[in-house]
């Protein structure tokens, strides 16, 4: 059952492991990256609880001795004040420029421990172990790493790609269903920006993934991962072909902005509603077919997501105050916004030729029904 996805970015290229009881064998794993048996383990604190023993005795069994600092839990560790606790706490450790971090933990940990890494003596080496689903498909592969400031997320960091990514599907089972639910919205977006037969592999298998068939997520993780490798070889620092990863992202940030980056709507969800608006506005500005966002939806909605507008609790500003959250987004680009739009399932592309009137009547009809 056990996966590998290669990431080919010539002299930064590594591995990313997909399966059942990794952290069982990660010190057969990551020992060859070791210059001596140490090394020094960023996590946060319900993770530690869950998980870190395991790691500790997979990295025993390879004779690796294990430090450790776990964080709070939770988005707003991704700042300055935890990010120069990491960093001291890597230098107290003695971590030398030879040694290895790892990142034990969700999408907060790796991207906090990931530019810890890229900026420590100037850069050591680190390794992605992602606990949670998202973490697994999006976040530990492709080397995007940083904290958030206060005026936006993710506005400070550097791109550090791992060199190993070690994604135990085992541990996918101690998520709460909305949590994997909500990374299942960026496992979707996958099959909907590029392949279809997945996005229809899916459709027939989600149900299987979502009750922990294992050879189901070991797949649905694979695939996620190759596509995503895939693009990030093309694309690595995002000036192209890698913004396809972004689609149903504009919507998404406006979302999650008006809903104040709250427990009302996390990322994945609003990636889901993303993804559902955007194949809206792509059947209305006559791309793809009208069967193409209410297949989209169908899914959503089988797979108990937020699929809609009214799925968000509370009350969300109009279409125009929407609109202009997205401009605010860090991907515009001399004032233009930037959409993924799509010519059908599996067929994103990038435009930033789309009318501000189209977005406002896809949002107004999205939000008459709230
Ligand atoms: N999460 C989008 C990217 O890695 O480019």
């Amino acid at each position: 059952m056990h996966q590998t996805v290669h990431v080919e970015l010539g002299e930064r290229s590594y591995d990313v492991e997909i399966g059942p009881n990794l952290l069982a064998q990660s010190g057969a794993m990551i020992a060859p990256l070791l210059h001596r048996p140490k090394i020094a383990v960023l996590t946060d604190e319900n993770v530690a609880e869950l998980h870190l023993d395991a790691l500790r005795d997979g990295l025993a069994s390879a004779g690796i001795e294990m430090t450790s600092l776990a964080l709070p839990a939770g988005e707003a560790t991704k700042s300055w004040p935890h990010f120069e606790r990491a960093v001291e706490w890597l230098l107290s450790e003695k971590v030398e420029r030879r040694d290895v971090v790892v990142a034990l933990g969700g999408g907060v940990i790796g991207d906090l421990a990931g530019f810890a890494a890229a900026v420590l003596r100037r850069g050591v080496r680190f390794v992605q172990i992602p606990t949670s689903l998202l973490a697994q498909v999006d976040s530990s592969v492709g080397g995007k790493t940083g904290i958030n400031a206060p005026q936006g997320k993710n506005l400070i960091g550097a791109f550090h790609q791992p060199s190993l990514v070690l994604a135990d599907t085992s541990v996918l089972g101690t998520m709460t269903q909305r949590d994997f639910l909500s990374g299942y919205g960026e496992v979707v977006k996958y099959g909907l920006l590029g392949d279809a037969e997945f996005f229809e592999w899916l459709e027939a298998n989600g149900p299987d993934v979502s009750d922990g068939e294992m050879a189901a997520r070991v797949r649905a993780v694979t695939r996620s991962v190759q596509m995503k490798a895939d693009i990030v070889a093309r694309d690595e620092t995002e000036q192209g072909d890698r913004a396809l990863l972004n689609l149903g992202h504009t919507f998404c940030h406006a979302l999650e902005a008006a809903t104040g980056y709250s427990d009302r709507l996390l990322h994945g969800e609003g990636v889901a509603i993303g993804c559902a608006l955007a194949f809206e506005l792509s059947s209305r500005l006559g791309l793809c077919s009208q069967e193409d966002p209410s297949r989209v939806r169908a899914h959503l909605r089988a797979m108990g997501m937020k699929t809609d507008l009214a799925d968000i609790p509370g009350d969300l500003p109009g279409a125009e105050a929407l609109v202009d959250l997205m401009a605010q987004d860090k991907k515009v680009i001399d004032g233009q916004l930037r959409f993924i739009l799509a010519r059908g399932i599996g067929q994103a592309f990038v435009t930033s030729d789309v009318p501000r009137e189209a977005v406002l009547s896809v949002l107004e009809d999205a939000l008459t029904t709230v």
